[in-house]
């Protein structure tokens, strides 16, 4: 077996960074904070911190403790939690759906660069006081140059990923995360000078408690949780299995979830108060970035810097996102298929890239593309990816975790050796996630 060869993480900081970095994405700056605003405020965000602690965290333990153990990657490691089970191959629709993510996901990430790139060049169309959401149509139904920036994206990734575990991931996610950390806070400082501070603040924490009677706060608490914190998908099951024994787990597993529902409501503090400020409406990821705080950009005093900021941090977020989902794809490859890490990177960058070329056209090209319910191609790979793939492995794995996996083991392997905690741990991981997951599952295919 290759186990003492395994890459490993150099340190616990380079360890909890990428981590970090995994977890801080898309999901935190583009998602969250709207889900928070429109699912009652302060209400759902009780809720989410229950979920992130009940479930969130317990899952994200037990795939740490599964890679860590199996010393694999994700698909291997549930083959040798179950080796002789049907059970085995389980493990496969992780990596599938990580590819499938990070196809569409480079979409956006492209996206995110070309904004990134048009505000540091100050760019004229952006100093317009209107028109912005034409300008991203306009702009996205172009044939060849977001495909040219998700190649960008794509091929940064890869480049990363090439280098490896300890010199590519964990160097980045040293560099990045701080960066990103403060710019974040930077630009939360500066938005506490708006006027729409105090209507931002309780767009995002008012708490609204008659929502809590709507079935839907939960669905969109649970399935926040798992993309936010990327579960289920074999990252953190990756990433655990590079994470040397003598460095124990479930402070870890705390201080990520923590860190990265902070992270969510930080961006909120930046997002909301500018848009209030101008009294613009709150809007839903794409035309949230694109269409509305651009045009809060334009508006502020010094927004080209703070448009230029945001975007950056975007796209630092973005990028350590990318980084961890090819990553379950490249080490799957080098394990199973013994291919080296180059060429694992290579040919699954750019295989992934191809997959996520018609995620671009279909908002230019191949726009006219009958699709149910009008959606785009995007919009159905994350439904498919996210909605389906992702709580259905969730309830896999927990299941794999709490119910096929002798106990004692289980909890040795998460350094869980306090009894009373790790009998909770146990018993979230048996119970709670999957029948929540399963609910919320229901709940998705039945919305459709
Ligand atoms: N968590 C990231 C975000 O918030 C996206 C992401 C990275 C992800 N790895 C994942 C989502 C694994 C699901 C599963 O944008």
């Amino acid at each position: 077996m290759s186990s003492e060869s395994r890459e490993q993480w150099q340190s616990r900081r380079g360890f909890l960074l990428a981590a970090v970095g995994s977890a801080v994405g898309l999901g935190d700056i583009w998602r969250f904070p709207y889900v928070v605003g429109e699912n009652g405020g302060g209400a759902f965000l009780l809720v989410y911190l229950l979920v992130v602690l009940v479930i969130g965290v317990p899952l994200l333990l037990g795939e740490f403790a599964l890679g860590r153990r199996m010393q694999s990657e994700s698909a291997t490691a549930v083959a040798r939690l179950v080796p002789a089970s049907r059970w085995r191959h389980a493990g496969l629709i992780g990596v599938i759906a990580a590819g499938l993510i990070l196809a569409y996901y480079a979409v956006i990430a492209g996206w995110v660069f070309k904004y990134a790139a048009l505000y540091l060049g100050a760019s004229p169309q952006l100093l317009a006081q209107e028109g912005h959401a034409a300008l991203f149509q306009a702009y996205v139904a172009r044939p060849l140059e977001p495909l040219a920036w998700q190649l960008l994206g794509m091929a940064l990734t890869t480049a990363v990923i090439a280098k490896g575990v300890e010199k590519g991931i964990e160097r980045l996610s040293v560099w990045l995360m701080p960066l990103l950390a403060l710019l974040l806070v930077g630009l939360a400082v500066h938005s506490a000078t708006l006027p729409g501070f105090g209507r931002g603040l309780a767009f995002l924490f008012q708490p609204d408690w008659a929502m809590l009677a709507r079935p839907e706060l939960y669905l969109a608490a649970l399935g926040q949780t798992f993309f936010s914190i990327g579960l289920a998908m074999g990252v953190m099951v990756t990433y655990g299995s590079y994470q040397p024994a003598t460095r124990p787990l479930p402070g870890a597993a705390v201080a990520i979830s923590l860190a990265d529902t902070l992270f969510g409501v930080i961006a909120g503090l930046v997002i909301f108060p500018a848009v209030f400020s101008f009294g613009l409406d709150p809007a839903q990821g794409s035309s949230l970035t694109f269409a509305v705080l651009p045009q809060v950009f334009a508006q502020l005093p010094g927004g080209r810097l703070v448009g230029a900021l945001f975007f950056l941090l975007l796209s630092i977020a973005a990028l350590t996102s990318m980084v961890s989902l090819l990553e379950v794809t490249v080490a799957y490859a080098m394990q199973r298929w013994r291919w080296s890490r180059p060429r694992a990177s290579l040919c699954l960058g750019g295989l992934l890239f191809l997959l996520g070329m018609p995620a671009s056209l279909g908002f230019g090209a191949w726009a006219g593309l009958p699709l149910p319910g009008g959606h785009t191609i995007l919009d159905a790979m994350d439904f498919f990816a996210v909605e389906l793939l992702l709580p259905l492995n969730g309830v896999l794995l927990a299941v794999l975790l709490g119910w096929l996996w002798p106990r004692h083991e289980a909890m040795e392997a998460a350094d869980l050796h306090a009894r009373r905690l790790g009998r909770l741990w146990h018993f979230s991981l048996r119970y709670l996630v999957p029948v929540l997951v399963l609910t919320v599952l229901a709940g998705s295919v039945y919305r459709t």
